[in-house]
Parts: C-alpha cells; sequence; structure tokens
C-alpha cells in the first residue's frame, strides 16, 4: 500500500537586481521562517521556488523568463511544486505572467508579501494561481526582521518607493510612493543584528534616502545620528542619495565621524545638461560638479561611485562626449555603466523615440567602460604605499589564507591572514577593524599587509597575534 508523501516545506529564493530586493527577499525567507519552512539552496530540492525580479532594464525581464523556461521541467515531474515570481517585474506585468506559458502560479508585487505565505499555502491546498499587484502608501514591513546578514554584513531598508520620476525608471511604478520607515524600529532591527548576528556593518538602504522624513522633521542626517548614539554599529553606509538634495550637513556628519563611512554612491546618469533636463535629474552638469568639488574638499579620501546611462533618447555624440569629460573631471572610484533601456509606464517612453541605434549606444558603453577602468586603476595605484582601516568580511574568492574586507571608502582589500590562521580563527576576527597597508593593486582590488597587531575584537580589546588557537572574543 503507497502511503502519501508527508509534506515538505522548503523555500528556494532567487533575488535579480538591487540591494532593496535583496532586503526584501530576507523579509521573505523571514515570513515562511515563522511557518515552519526551511530555506534550500538548490531549487531542485524546493516545494515552493520564489524569483525575486527587477524591471529596470529588458535585460533583466530576459533572465527572469529564461529561468522561469528553464524551471518547466521540475514543474513536469513536481505538479505540486509552487513557483512565484515576486518583485518589481510582477508589479510591472501583473496578470500578464500568467498567460505566457511559463510554469508560473503566483505574481506578487513589492508590497503584498505578507499576503505569501497564505497565498502559497492556497495554492497547495489546491486554490489555484494568484496574482497580486497592489501599490501600498505605507507598507515598510517594520516589524519583520529579515534574514540578510552575509557574514559581519547586513542591508537595513529605511524607505521605500520613490517620487522623483526619472523620466527613464520605472521604480516609482513598480515601488510605488516614498514613505520612510520609523525610526524606532530600524534602530531596534540594528541593535538585534549587532546583538544576535555579530554585524558590524549595516547598509541603509533607500531609492532616494535625502528624501528620508518624518512628521517631527527627523531627516536622513538626524537618522544616522541616533542609529551612532543608540548602537555600538561599528560602519554605517548608505545607498543612495540623490544629486538633487545632498544637504551639507549630511556631508559635515560624514566628514566627522569615523563610523559613517567616507564612501558616496552619487548617481550622475548623463553628463549631459540638456540629457540630465530630458531625464528629468533636476540638477545640471555644473551643480553634479560642484556637488563633487564640495564633497572632496570636505572629505579629501572620499570614495566616489555613481551609475551612467549612455544612449538616452536624443543622446547626441557631442553630448555623449560631455558624459566622458564629466567622468574625467569627477574622478569616480567605480562606476555602473548601462544602455538606456525603454521600460513601460516611463515619461521617456511616451515623450521621446528610442532613436539612438543599438550600435551607437553600443559603441558609446564600450568607450565609456574603457575610459572609467583606465581613470580607476590609476586611482587605486594612488593607493599603494597608504595605509587604511579595513573591516575584516571574510577570505578573499581566490584563497582561503587570504582575507578580505573594504576600506572605509569603500574598496576592496586582499591581505594575508595571520600566520597559521584557520577558517575557525577567521570568526574571531570576522568584524573586526585592521589596519593594512596597501602593496599593490589590480583593476578592482587593492592588496596589501594587514598589522594585526592593531585589530580591535568585537568586544572592543585586542585581538591576540596568535591567531592559530581557539580564540576568546
Ligand atoms: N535604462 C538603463 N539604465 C537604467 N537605470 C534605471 N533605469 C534605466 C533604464 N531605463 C539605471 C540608472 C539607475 C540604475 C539603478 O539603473 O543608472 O541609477
Ligand atoms: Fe528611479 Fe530616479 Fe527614483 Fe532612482 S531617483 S529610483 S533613478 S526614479
Amino acid at each position: 500500500m503507497n502511503e502519501a508523501p508527508e509534506k515538505t516545506n522548503r523555500l528556494f529564493v532567487e533575488t535579480y537586481g538591487c540591494q532593496m530586493n535583496e532586503y526584501d527577499s530576507g523579509i521573505v525567507r523571514r515570513l515562511f521562517g515563522d511557518r515552519g519552512y526551511s530555506v534550500v539552496v538548490d531549487e531542485k530540492e524546493a516545494d515552493v521556488i520564489l524569483l525575486n525580479t527587477c524591471a529596470v532594464r529588458e535585460k533583466a525581464h530576459e533572465r527572469v523568463y529564461g529561468r522561469l523556461q528553464s524551471l518547466n521541467h521540475l514543474k513536469r515531474k513536481n505538479p505540486g511544486l509552487v513557483i512565484g515570481v515576486l518583485g518589481c517585474m510582477a508589479q510591472n506585468l501583473g496578470e500578464d505572467l500568467h498567460g505566457m506559458g511559463l510554469p508560473v502560479d503566483l505574481v506578487l508585487g513589492p508590497d503584498n508579501y505578507r499576503d505569501l505565505p497564505e497565498l502559497v499555502e492556497g495554492i497547495r491546498t489546491g486554490n489555484g494561481g494568484a496574482t497580486l499587484a497592489r501599490l501600498s502608501s505605507s507598507e515598510t514591513y517594520e516589524e519583520i526582521e529579515p534574514e540578510v546578514v552575509s557574514g559581519c554584513l547586513a542591508f537595513v531598508t529605511i524607505m521605500r518607493g520613490c517620487d522623483n520620476f526619472c523620466s527613464f525608471c520605472v521604480v516609482p511604478f513598480t515601488r510605488g510612493r516614498e514613505r520612510s520607515r520609523n525610526p524606532d524600529s530600524i534602530v531596534q532591527e540594528i541593535q538585534n543584528l549587532i546583538q544576535n548576528r555579530n554585524v558590524a556593518e549595516v547598509t541603509l538602504l533607500g531609492q532616494n534616502v535625502n528624501s528620508y522624513k518624518m512628521d517631527d522633521g527627523l531627516d536622513f542626517a538626524g537618522l544616522v545620528r541616533r542609529i551612532l548614539n543608540e548602537t555600538d554599529i561599528k560602519r554605517i553606509r548608505f545607498t543612495s542619495p540623490h544629486p538633487h538634495d545632498f544637504p551639507l550637513h549630511l556631508l559635515e556628519l560624514m566628514a566627522s565621524e569615523p563610523r559613517f563611512c567616507n564612501h558616496i554612491h552619487l548617481p550622475l546618469q548623463a553628463g549631459s545638461s540638456e540629457v540630465l533636463n530630458r531625464m528629468n535629474r533636476d540638477y545640471s552638469k555644473e551643480t553634479f560638479l560642484n556637488l563633487v568639488k564640495q564633497i572632496r574638499t570636505l572629505m579629501p579620501d572620499v570614495g566616489l561611485t555613481t551609475d551612467i546611462i549612455v544612449g538616452f533618447p536624443g543622446e547626441t555624440e557631442e553630448q555623449f562626449q560631455e558624459t566622458l569629460e564629466l567622468v574625467r573631471a569627477c574622478e569616480f572610484d567605480m562606476a555602473y555603466m548601462f544602455k538606456y533601456s525603454e521600460r513601460e509606464h516611463t515619461l521617456a517612453r511616451k515623450k521621446y523615440a528610442d532613436d539612438v541605434s543599438e550600435d551607437d549606444k553600443l559603441d558609446r558603453l564600450g568607450r565609456l567602460i574603457s575610459l572609467q577602468t583606465t581613470l580607476g586603476a590609476e586611482k587605486n595605484k594612488r593607493e599603494v604605499g597608504r595605509s587604511h582601516k579595513v573591516l575584516v568580511e571574510g577570505t578573499s574568492k581566490r584563497s582561503s589564507s587570504d582575507w578580505m574586507g573594504r576600506t572605509d571608502s569603500g574598496k576592496v582589500v586582499v591581505f594575508s591572514a595571520p600566520e597559521g590562521a584557520s577558517l575557525t580563527d577567521l570568526d574571531a576576527y570576522r568584524g573586526t577593524l585592521v589596519d593594512v597597508e596597501i602593496e599593490s593593486c589590480t583593476q578592482a582590488t587593492l592588496k596589501g599587509k594587514a598589522d594585526w597587531s592593531s585589530a580591535s575584537s568585537r568586544t572592543g580589546g585586542k585581538v591576540r597575534d596568535n591567531a592559530s588557537e581557539p580564540a576568546a572574543v
């Protein structure tokens, strides 16, 4: 006699796109964890597969279509398997995702995750598929602590949505209106991350952190001050600010407070004021450059990174040249560079023809990447001989006898582990700050020698030099 197989609750989540999605996947893992699900890393073992998707460029959509097609065989083998599409693409396409011949049971936008476990249970007990893509003006998932810690680092979302409506961007349509999260719950989450998960560094996330605002007037700098005063977090980073409202007092706080990292991700998008105007970016090339100068005056060692789009509708070769010029003038440490991709709902799609040819977009992207690669490498060379405080994160990708971490300014540094140190020893050093003298560099990475006598343990004392014995922290 065949017995019915026991019902298992195994969840597989795959995340596409930005850090905000990483955080949201953490919320989803937490919601299912609270209902007895375990997380698996192999989709073949899962009872529920969730793809948390991105819609910012068409390529992101295409990757998800491809992935869903490749999941077809699992669905055929196991018809009880639930496959859900979450995130911005789900919000963007909604119901349409069900009619494409893809194995999709569930489509859920970013403001609807509280309903997710119930909906999945419904599908598993035979209620059929579902779509939920309601945008909310208030959802910030306040009291849900996401499962999103990576070693000693964690993301913490401080606001959701965006009201900027840059003309190329789909985010205001997929993530809805801007709303700030209550500071008490942010501080509490960070305290818990420190106490329960040994987190040493948090990155505060928002589509435009400088719009953070509470009814009592607390702004982003005020929030950072509260976190600095009320927690022992070793480092705070944030992403991203909008160049159109970068207040001086925030820069002054960064310059004066060593725990508030010297790294600013400042999306430029384009170097021509005319293109910026059509992008609805609300600043000119001159104001951007002045902001960069002001930042560098206050923080000469700042790490500056950016996002740039080439081939926006109507961008001429001369206007693209202005982008190259500005990239030279700003000396970014690193840049994410993209070809313009027309998106549903956006003003650019309604107003402007996508008239820069694919060949021109590719050619401009190639030239921009080549310039930025050269400039970034030159900047890295200037680091050789200098010393940086580095927060120990883990082993380097290449070898476990080398460890890695980041400078205050956000640069990745690889350095040799203490003599004879094991992976167990790494746990004692993870999240500690150590002085590293930079000895050489590649295009993307600095390499250096750590002064282990400078390392302070998570409890504030010195980490012992002899790391090969079990360390007490
Ligand atoms: N096409 C190309 N790049 C885009 N980005 C946002 N929307 C588009 C688009 N339609 C880029 C911007 C943004 C980053 C997250 O993605 O540079 O800062
Ligand atoms: Fe998109 Fe502009 Fe909002 Fe950033 S600020 S999410 S680019 S609309």
